[in-house]
């Protein structure tokens, strides 16, 4: 079946700073959280760091080749702060936002549009030291950060997305300790979602303040679908509940000025909310241009009992790994995830297309008046180079293809989507599982450093040639 798109959608891929560059010493950067974490005994899966990662930094001109080689419109790339304002406060570093001015003047001279991200993760470790997004001057320093890269970059990058999935920062960093700084202490998690809530409302300001009027200013969220495990009222109950930490914690305070009055009482026994002051939603809501989603699989919830949720705070500390499949959904203990049937990814996250088609209706429906791009889609499988020195990674092809015709769907449906980018342009450092998952369109030698387009990079340009599906 052919499916075209609207003129004017663009297609792109992305990554991000840490996962691909490498060079975490050079041209003035200091360590963020991701360098300490990943060097922490036991926090990566295959005890892999991102100090070489793709060594991206070294290989601008090979990767924006590839690219060009895509035919690729549009490229989403994050800027790492510690390589701008090293410190996290304070005097910007020249050699490392001429990184990124290079990077962006190269992809404009193969006619790749930038898309931006200030933050995907790697905070300053200088911050962290003071608390990171537990501490309310973080979200000050981010605007101050955001304003540096807006006025250095702003005359040749359109959009600016603040964050990359505050829920991970939060969530994960926070909460659960599965990724940096590794805390797991759920009054933290929600104090950092109001933080990383705050530090976006800032630094939209920030950067209205220097970007030229055309300028567009973004976020990009990890939406969840979920669905109840069962009719049952306490599942049903659960899953609104998870609904509101994962989506509605920022959706709500971004997009309407407020936290939902479920969400905070929900999590009453976890926190007071003092860390939110007065002026903080108005500050919080600035008006968006784009909602950047994230989307790769769907989640199941049920109610927790009462004896799981008494048995699980000490095994959030000491097995981050274990705690992967028995832990609470991170962010909150009153629901549990619950695993579904079907074909799942190498990452064991099931394939559910129809999924992401409902979810962008909801937010179209419920959040009317923004238009929105999908920032992530994509999937890791067990990638092997072929005798023929290629991989043929067909699985990878079909769950993209039942993606881009669900997006399709929804703008069938009426949802306004403008762009769809895949993750990743190519393998890189996939955080807590480190190398051992591959993403990308483009296998990487982790040896060699080769780059090897998959079919699949084959595949995204008949893609993009053709705007739509064949
Ligand atoms: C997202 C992250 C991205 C990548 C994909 C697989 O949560 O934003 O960096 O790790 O998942």
């Amino acid at each position: 079946m052919t499916l075209r798109f609207p003129d004017g959608f663009t297609w792109g891929t992305a990554t991000a700073s840490y996962q691909i560059e490498g060079a975490v010493a050079e041209d003035g950067r200091s360590p963020s959280i991701w360098d300490t974490f990943s060097h922490l005994p036991g926090r990566i899966l295959d005890g892999t760091t991102g100090d070489r990662a793709c060594d991206h930094y070294h290989r601008v001109d090979e990767d924006v080749a590839l690219m060009a080689e895509l035919g690729l419109p549009a490229y989403r790339f994050s800027v790492a702060w510690p390589r701008v304002i090293p410190t996290g406060s304070g005097a910007v570093n020249q050699a490392g936002l001429d990184f990124y001015s290079r990077l962006v003047d190269t992809l404009l001279g193969d006619g790749v549009k930038p898309l931006l991200t200030l933050y995907h993760w790697d905070l300053p470790q200088a911050l962290q030291d003071a608390g990171g997004w537990t501490n309310r001057d973080t979200s000050a320093r981010f605007a101050e950060y955001a304003a540096a890269v807006g006025a250095a970059l702003g005359d040749r990058v359109t959009t600016f997305t603040t964050f990359n999935e505050p829920w991970c920062s939060a969530y994960l960093g926070y909460g659960s300790g599965h990724h940096a700084p590794g805390e797991a202490d759920p009054s933290s998690a929600l104090t950092a979602v109001h933080h990383l809530n705050l530090g976006h409302g800032l630094a939209a300001s920030a950067l209205r303040g220097v970007l030229p009027s055309s300028g567009q200013v973004s976020i990009t969220l990890n939406l969840a679908y979920v669905q109840a495990a069962s009719e049952r009222p306490e599942d049903v109950r659960a899953a609104e509940h998870v609904d509101a930490v994962a989506n509605r914690a920022f959706l709500d305070p971004i997009l309407r000025g407020e936290y939902p009055a479920q969400l905070l009482e929900d999590l009453r026994h976890v926190t007071d909310w003092s860390f939110v002051h007065d002026g903080d939603l108005a500050a919080i809501s600035q008006p968006l241009d784009v909602l950047g989603i994230n989307y790769y699989t769907p989640t199941m919830v049920r109610a927790s009992t009462e004896a799981e949720r008494a048995g699980w705070t000490a095994r959030w500390s000491d097995d981050v790994f274990g705690a992967l499949g028995g832990a609470p959904y991170p962010g909150t203990d009153l629901a549990v995830q619950v695993p579904q049937d079907g074909p799942v990814t190498a990452m064991g996250w099931l394939i559910a297309p129809e999924t992401f088609t409902a979810l962008l209706e909801r937010v179209h429906r419920d959040y009317p008046g923004v238009p929105i791009v999908i920032t992530e889609n994509g999937a890791a499988f067990g990638d092997e180079l072929g005798a023929d020195g290629v991989v043929h990674d067909a699985d990878r092809i079909a769950y993209l293809r039942g993606h881009v015709a669900a997006v399709h769907d929804a703008i069938e449906r009426g949802v306004d989507v403008r762009g769809y980018y895949a993750w990743s342009l190519m393998d890189n450092f996939e955080w807590a599982f480190g190398l051992s998952r591959r993403f990308g369109i483009v296998h990487v030698d982790y040896d060699s450093l080769v780059r090897t387009p998959k079919d699949s990079f084959h595949w995204y340009r008949g893609v993009i040639a053709a705007n739509g599906l064949d």
